[in-house]
């Protein structure tokens, strides 16, 4: 099967947040933080939190049953289903599959991808591939976090920045010049140690015995994760608009991974891009990891600011490290 013989798109996108807001008003009184202070450092007003019967299949779910609605695809139709997530219900069996039953996804393959917050950009490339070469025609892709639960609530410093949600897409065929123009995937794994979580695995595995510094939080170098993600966002806008042939100016609408508004607007500064020209939602959901670029997608699809034959650039960054971006062209 030769390259580009059948172009892929993004058939349906669907998304779910949890009810819980948590205010950055309501994180004053759990650490000490400010609404002001996480506002200009961060550009965050809220974020959700998944209630404590929900874990990453029940937000994913939800996400995937909209996704799948708005493709008009069914359940059985799909070949394929991958889970972006960093927060899975558990370690096995996979968030896919437990996803997969209650799709009644029943002809589908289905296993987890693990690229941090660059998950959903992983997933999305992997899947193009399948449906590029006919291994599968319709795959159902989901980003879906409870990252709250991974959360120190006693750590100002990475507690303000992160939420819970769910993203999906499903990828198909695409007639005409549609779909990916072109994608591009990377990762440095010498900046490991810059955003972790410890305690989480065969290195150092799960203890509920153990001492605060040696549980399952997140743990992070935020100076040098800003750094990294300014540098990253740059170069792959770079390497897949050179990928795609295209010029930054054939660019509707940049679709960037949501971790902070500083780093966002760093990235339209240097590129010369308008903020107009990039989604935004920060400020209520802050950083849902692998679910931040389908959410990001779907509220902007649902704002009109995508249209037919735009050519929408998707960028993601995280840990790792990993970044990754896709520039579609919508159908
Ligand atoms: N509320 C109030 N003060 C806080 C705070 C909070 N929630 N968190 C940190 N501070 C304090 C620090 O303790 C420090 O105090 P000090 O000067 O007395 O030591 C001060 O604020 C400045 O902290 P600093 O870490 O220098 O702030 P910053 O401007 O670098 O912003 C981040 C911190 C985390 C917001 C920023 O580094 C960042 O966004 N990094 C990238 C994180 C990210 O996107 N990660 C996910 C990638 S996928």
């Amino acid at each position: 099967m030769t390259n580009r013989m059948v172009r892929v798109g993004i058939l349906g996108v669907g998304s779910y947040v949890p009810e819980k807001v948590l205010t950055n008003k309501d994180l004053e009184a759990m650490v000490d933080t400010s609404d002001q202070w996480i506002t200009t450092r961060t550009g965050i007003k809220e974020r959700r939190i998944a209630a404590v019967n929900e874990a990453a299949s029940d937000l994913g779910v939800k996400a995937g049953v909209k996704a799948l609605k708005d493709a008009a695809v069914a359940p059985e139709e799909i070949d394929l289903i991958i889970v972006a997530t960093s927060t899975p219900d558990m370690y096995f069996p996979s968030t896919a599959c437990i996803i997969q039953d209650r799709l009644n996804c029943v002809n589908a393959g289905a296993f987890d991808l693990a690229a941090g917050c660059t998950g959903f950009l992983y997933a999305l490339v992997v899947a193009e591939q399948f449906v590029r070469t006919g291994s599968a025609r319709y795959v159902l892709v989901i980003g879906s976090e409870v990252l709250s639960r991974i959360l120190n609530w006693e750590d100002r410093t990475t507690c303000v920045l992160f939420g819970d949600g769910a993203g999906a897409v499903v990828m198909g065929p695409v007639p005409g010049e549609g779909g990916v123009l072109a994608s591009y995937l990377a990762s440095e794994g010498s900046g490991a140690h810059l955003l972790t979580l410890p305690c989480s695995g065969s290195r150092v595995p799960f203890g509920a015995e153990a001492p605060v510094n040696h549980r399952a939080f997140i743990s992070m170098q935020g100076k040098e994760v800003f750094k990294f993600a300014v540098r990253v966002m740059e170069e792959a806008t770079e390497k897949v608009l050179a990928k795609a042939g295209l010029d930054k100016e054939d660019i509707h609408l940049v679709v960037p991974h949501q971790a902070n508004i500083r780093i966002i607007e760093h990235y339209s500064k240097k590129m010369n891009l308008p903020m107009e020209r990039i989604m935004t939602n920060v400020d209520k959901y802050g950083n849902t990891s692998a679910a931040s670029v389908p959410l990001a997608l779907e509220e902007a699809l649902q704002q009109g600011r995508i249209k037919s034959g735009d050519n929408v650039l998707l960028i993601g960054f995280g840990a790792g490290l990993t970044w990754g971006a896709a520039v579609i062209k919508w159908v």
